[in-house]
């Protein structure tokens, strides 16, 4: 939605802007018009691969791009000689480049390692989340932040998997588990990895728990009358991302209702047609 971004941002007139999820830059390189000649663009985004091929490239005067989660805000600032932003702009979820990486395990279209990490420098891949977990919290997971209604069937499936010395460690032998669980029907007209495969990727990052820190703590960074603008794609990022605003009253709420994309832009990327937006300014 970065017709909406830019809107909702340049309405604050900003010098600084954050871009917590810098992915292939889109967001930014329309933000460095919003802030001006005099100013700032700072990037951040938790993969390495991002990075590298920002690095690749000829630099770009008044942006700089930094390796670490969207929750290192304040480092990023202090790291630039500032204290605040004058705006914050989150794009969650996963990049194309990230979903096209074969080895990444992102897309089930393709196999490769169950790896499902942002950053695969840290933290643990998927598959060995799986080994480590028991049937009950892996079914957990897989119904919380997948909303699977055949959680528990995958869950046993995959444990039984582990028993047999057989464990899951590829894209393509959950695939086939969730294929064998998940009974095509009108509740899901999706793939029937679908789910599955967004539940392990939340879990793996812990995707809800560094969006909830962050929401709290993103009103000390940002200037009064500073903005946060938060497209999610998830119904349970967007309901965090609501309570925060709403919950906290450092917030004045500037979207009573999620902004949805235009027919035109879900036309034309599929994969935003779940994406939401909120916006909230720094009272
Ligand atoms: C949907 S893409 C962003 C696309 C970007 N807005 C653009 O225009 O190219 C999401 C990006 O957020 C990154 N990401 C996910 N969680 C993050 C976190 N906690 N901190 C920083 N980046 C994160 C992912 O690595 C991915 O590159």
């Amino acid at each position: 939605m970065p017709e909406e971004i830019v809107h909702w941002v340049s309405e604050c007139s900003p010098t600084v802007v954050i871009d917590g999820t810098y992915g292939a830059g889109g967001h930014s390189r329309l933000l460095l018009d919003v802030v001006g000649d005099e100013g700032l663009v700072i990037g951040l985004d938790r993969d390495p691969a991002v990075l590298a091929r920002v690095e690749s490239e000829p630099a770009v005067d008044r942006l700089s791009v930094f390796l670490g989660s969207y929750e290192q805000a304040a480092k990023a600032l202090q790291a630039s000689g500032l204290e605040h932003a004058d705006a914050m702009v989150l794009d969650l979820g996963l990049s194309s480049d990230q979903l096209a990486d074969r080895d990444r395990g992102f897309s089930f279209q393709h196999d490769g390692p169950l790896d499902l990490r942002f950053d695969p420098e840290n933290g643990i891949p998927a598959s060995e989340w799986l080994a480590r977990n028991s049937e009950k919290a892996i079914a957990d997971a897989i119904y919380q932040f997948g909303e699977e209604r055949f959680s528990r069937r995958i869950a046993r499936e995959i444990v039984a998997r582990g028993k047999r010395r057989e464990p899951v460690r590829t894209v393509a032998a959950l695939v086939e588990i969730c294929r064998r669980c998940v009974p095509r029907g009108k509740h899901h007209d999706i793939h029937p990895a679908t789910r599955t495969f967004q539940a392990l990727r939340i879990a793996v990052n812990e995707e809800l728990d560094i969006l909830t820190r962050t929401l709290q703590q993103a009103p000390d960074w940002l200037s009064s009358g500073g903005r946060l603008a938060v497209i999610s794609f998830h119904s349970l990022e967007d309901r965090i991302v609501k309570n925060a605003f709403r919950d906290d009253d450092r917030w004045n709420v500037l979207t009573k209702k999620p902004l949805r994309p235009s027919e035109e832009e879900v036309a034309d990327n599929a994969r935003s047609r779940s994406a939401k937006l909120r916006v909230a300014e720094r009272r």
